[in-house]
């Protein structure tokens, strides 16, 4: 059965696509990246990417990328999107992509209550390495990051 992912194109992210970025972003986290963020990680080479279907923007990813380290610093899709195979598509592209290039780790961090992205996480292999407590702001209060690696 042909899968949405056969019909998705991941491409690097440009500053044109950025208002749909934010938009994907605002629609679906709870602490959204400002335009500032985003235009930040682009000027500084992060592997920034976008994942399009028929030209519309259904999620995206950012990375960076340090010696034999990459980080997860972002990933998205929008809630129309959704649960389709789109996030894990990205990462497993993101990590093959590490591991062409000798890469040794991938590592993240998530809020410690967001179930699906750490469900996903650990599907594709990442385990839990570490907790920063009250890392990330709540609606109420405060929320731990939970750290997590994936060795390569
Ligand atoms: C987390 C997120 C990126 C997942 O994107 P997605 O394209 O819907 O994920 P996928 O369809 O690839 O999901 C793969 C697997 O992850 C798990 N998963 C993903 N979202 C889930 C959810 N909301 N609840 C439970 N499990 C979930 C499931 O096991 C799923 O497989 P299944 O659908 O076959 O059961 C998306 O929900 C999102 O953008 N959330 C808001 C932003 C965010 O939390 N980003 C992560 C920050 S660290």
């Amino acid at each position: 059965m042909a899968e949405i992912t056969d019909h998705v194109r991941l491409r690097t992210m440009t500053s044109a696509d950025l208002e749909r970025v934010l938009a994907v972003e605002q629609a679906c986290q709870l602490t959204p990246w400002s335009m500032a963020n985003f235009r930040s990680c682009l000027s500084s080479g992060y592997r920034c990417k976008v994942a399009t279907h028929e030209g519309e923007i259904t999620g995206f990813m950012v990375l960076s990328a340090v010696l034999d380290e990459a980080h997860l610093l972002n990933i998205a899709v929008a809630p129309a999107w959704q649960r389709r195979g789109i996030a894990r598509w990205m990462l497993e592209q993101a990590i093959a992509r590490a591991v062409d290039e000798d890469m040794s780790v991938m590592y993240l961090e998530v809020r410690a209550g967001n179930r699906g992205a750490r469900k996903l996480y650990k599907q594709l292999g990442f385990e839990i390495c570490g907790r920063r407590p009250g890392y990330y702001r709540a609606e109420e209060g405060h929320e731990d990051a939970v750290l997590m690696t994936l060795m390569l």
